[in-house]
């Protein structure tokens, strides 16, 4: 993949850690939504490769739109599933304008983290908890050495606080701890009671008013995802600034 892209290129978008219940299957699910939004649903696919199926059952009945596979990666398939999805990847970056989001199971295996290096980019969801923050470390750090391996700048790794309490505004545990990785810190999303409840089959009363808060952290997660990954400004920001100190933590940043 070129170092540079354009809005149009094809973009692959893992979303992985290798600790479980962080969010992966969550934030693939409301990022689909988002995109599906502001790009013809079409154009998105999201494979799930988690046997618990989670992202697949609750996708095609809230958006039926979006094409969704289901390719388990365990170690019983790994070695089938993990070159269909890197067949898929592939084959996705001649189709123009087309994201793929492929949600991962947790766990730790060289072959999954291979693949997840031929990404473009990748969502390491992570509370900011040091239980979920210690294993989070490691898994940029093999992330990293697979990229050192192939002399590539690709996948982009993006931290996504999740679960973050209300009232939190300082991140500054998280991007000192983070500082000497190649990561950047995406927008946070908060611990939201209708999240924790909306895998009981109520997706249909998802976007009511009562989910106010959620509907706001997803909507900024999924324009932040938009203009950094879709539209390419990362590469640009990369490109320019040919940055001596790996990180460029959003939150601070901004302020
Ligand atoms: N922002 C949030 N606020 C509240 N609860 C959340 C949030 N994000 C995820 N959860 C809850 O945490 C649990 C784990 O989330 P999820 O299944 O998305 O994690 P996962 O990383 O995909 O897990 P696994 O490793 O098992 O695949 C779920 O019950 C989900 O509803
Ligand atoms: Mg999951």
């Amino acid at each position: 993949m070129p170092s540079t892209s354009n809005k149009n290129e094809a973009k692959s978008i893992f979303v992985a850690n290798v600790k479980g219940g962080v969010g992966k299957s969550t934030l693939t699910i409301m990022l689909a939504r988002a995109l599906a939004s502001v790009m013809p649903p079409q154009k998105i696919t999201v494979i799930d490769t988690d046997l618990q199926r989670t992202t697949t059952e609750f996708l095609t009945l809230s958006n039926p739109e979006i094409n969704i596979e289901f390719l388990p990666i365990t170690p019983a398939f790994e070695n089938t599933n993990i070159s269909l999805v890197q067949q898929f990847i592939r084959q996705n970056e001649f189709r123009p304008g087309h994201v793929v989001i492929i949600d991962t199971p947790a766990g730790s295996s060289q072959r999954l983290w291979n693949l997840v290096g031929e990404g473009y980019s990748v969502l390491v969801p992570t509370t900011l908890s040091n239980a979920d923050l210690a294993p989070t470390e490691n898994f940029i750090r093999n992330i990293d050495k697979v990229k050192l391996r192939y002399n590539k700048n690709h996948p982009h790794l993006i931290i996504c606080p999740n679960k973050v309490p209300f009232g939190q505004k300082d991140f500054s545990m998280m991007s000192d701890r983070l500082d000497n990785h190649d990561v950047v810190i995406g927008p946070p999303i908060r611990d939201l009671a209708s999240v924790r409840h909306f895998y009981n089959g109520k997706y249909d009363k998802w976007d009511n008013q009562s989910n106010q808060n959620a509907q706001d952290d997803f909507k900024k997660f999924g324009d932040f995802v938009t203009k950094y990954i879709i539209n390419g400004e990362l590469d640009k920001i990369y490109n320019k600034e040919k940055l001596t100190k790996n990180i460029i933590p959003f939150e601070k940043a901004n302020n």
